[in-house]
């Protein structure tokens, strides 16, 4: 028998170490190069094609909405040449009213009634160049202040460059009793200025 003590155990080798988990593929996403993110989405190929046909898109809607322009008219309306002023008594004998200069370019122009007490139209514009005469009630005159042409109460010219009076709208009595105007026919001639429709006769 032998007195020699029994060896102790050989120490217990330490546990492997855990091998390192692979990281998760979420993880491996995020740390893809942000400026190449469209690649997970489309190729480069992909991409450029999408592109030009969006540019090719864009310029065929430009193209069609030119083309519909150029084929439907651009119409404009300008505001009817015939208009109603109200009926005659509404102005006073022996005026030039300008009421009406503004909107329409008119005067109404109402005789006394040493004078007759008819009423007439005078298209507001001068026969020089243009320009919107002024009626100056002072001096019983329309005066324009362009070149200083001027007119008498009857629109016939005596000074100034105008060649020619000024012009006389045409005029009617309406079925309602106003007196009914159309400024796109005019009389240039004083010869003109006594017919029917250019002088309306007034009875009160
Ligand atoms: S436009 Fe009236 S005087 Fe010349």
């Amino acid at each position: 028998m032998s007195d020699q003590a029994p060896s102790p155990p050989p120490p217990a080798s330490p546990p492997p170490a855990a091998a390192p988990k692979a990281p998760l593929k979420s993880i491996q996403q995020r740390e893809v190069d942000e400026s190449k993110v469209w690649s997970l989405w489309f190729t480069r190929r992909e991409f450029l094609t999408l592109a030009a046909w969006g540019a090719f898109l864009a310029w065929l809607g430009g193209s069609l909405l030119a083309a519909l322009r150029f084929f439907i008219p651009q119409i404009t309306y300008d505001p009817s040449t015939l208009f109603k002023i109200g009926p005659p008594e509404d102005y006073l004998p022996g005026t030039v009213d300008e009421r009406w200069k503004k909107k329409r370019r008119i005067w109404v122009v109402r005789d006394t009634s040493a004078e007759g007490g008819g009423l007439y139209v005078i298209f507001a514009r001068c026969t020089h160049l243009g320009c919107t005469p002024n009626w100056l009630e002072g001096q019983n005159k329309f005066k324009c202040p362009c070149h200083g042409s001027g007119f008498r109460r009857v629109g016939i010219n005596f000074e100034g460059p105008a060649p020619r009076p000024l012009e006389r709208c045409q005029l009617r009595l309406a079925e309602d009793g106003q007196v009914l105007v159309d400024v796109g026919n005019r009389y240039k001639n004083p010869k003109d200025w006594k017919k029917p429709d250019a002088y309306l006769k007034v009875t009160v």
